[in-house]
């Protein structure tokens, strides 16, 4: 288990770490399966650290860091006022990304890390946290049905030149 784990909202000085996290997670769970092309896009468009920073400035984009001992290990980004109507909590927030280090995944962090979104989402008074996922990921899917989340639709989601379904998944706060 992660004992030395400690989550925090991350700021500016932590732009460098939510981007090295993003790239490394996204292309060891995703690279086998886009094109190389649409790949490099959408590692530029998310998790550059042009990318990050802008988004941090969103009013309602919200970052929580995990570090282990002075690692920084995985992220969660929580945003406000994006629930589709399948989701039935009516003030629930999203967990847009959840990304740990590949070498740090399976010791609880990723675990860690939606409770602290839920905490989040407690103290903003929301009663549901939801998110999508790839239908295909079994590492994430499992992830979150191990953490409590139902599967309540689908979605599409377009990167780049191929469209993928979504499973929307929630639970309650
Ligand atoms: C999904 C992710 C955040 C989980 O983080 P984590 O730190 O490994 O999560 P935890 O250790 O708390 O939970 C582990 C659980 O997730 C699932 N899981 C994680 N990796 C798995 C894998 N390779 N195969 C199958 N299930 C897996 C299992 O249910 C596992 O529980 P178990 O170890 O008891 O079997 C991490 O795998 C990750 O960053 N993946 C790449 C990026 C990604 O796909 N993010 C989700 C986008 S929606």
């Amino acid at each position: 288990m992660a004992g030395g784990v400690k989550i925090r909202k991350a700021d500016d000085d932590d732009i460098k770490d939510l981007s090295a996290i993003g790239h490394a997670s996204f292309r060891q769970a995703y690279e086998a399966w886009s094109h190389p092309d649409d790949l490099v896009a959408h590692l530029d468009a998310f998790f550059s650290e042009e990318a990050i920073r802008k988004e941090m400035q969103l009013p309602g984009h919200n970052y929580l860091i995990a570090m282990n001992d002075a690692v920084a290990a995985g992220f969660v980004k929580i945003r406000e006022n994006t629930r589709p109507d399948e989701v039935p909590a009516t003030r629930a927030l999203e967990l847009h990304q959840v990304y740990v280090m590949p070498e740090q995944q399976r010791c609880g962090i990723g675990g860690m890390l939606i409770e602290a979104a839920a905490s989040f989402a407690r103290d903003k008074a929301a009663d549901g946290i939801w998110l999508s996922v790839w239908e295909y990921a079994p590492w994430a899917v499992n992830c979150y049905r191990k953490y409590g989340f139902d599967v309540v639709g689908t979605a599409d989601f377009q990167l780049g030149r191929t469209v993928y379904t979504d499973l929307l998944m929630w639970r309650s706060t």
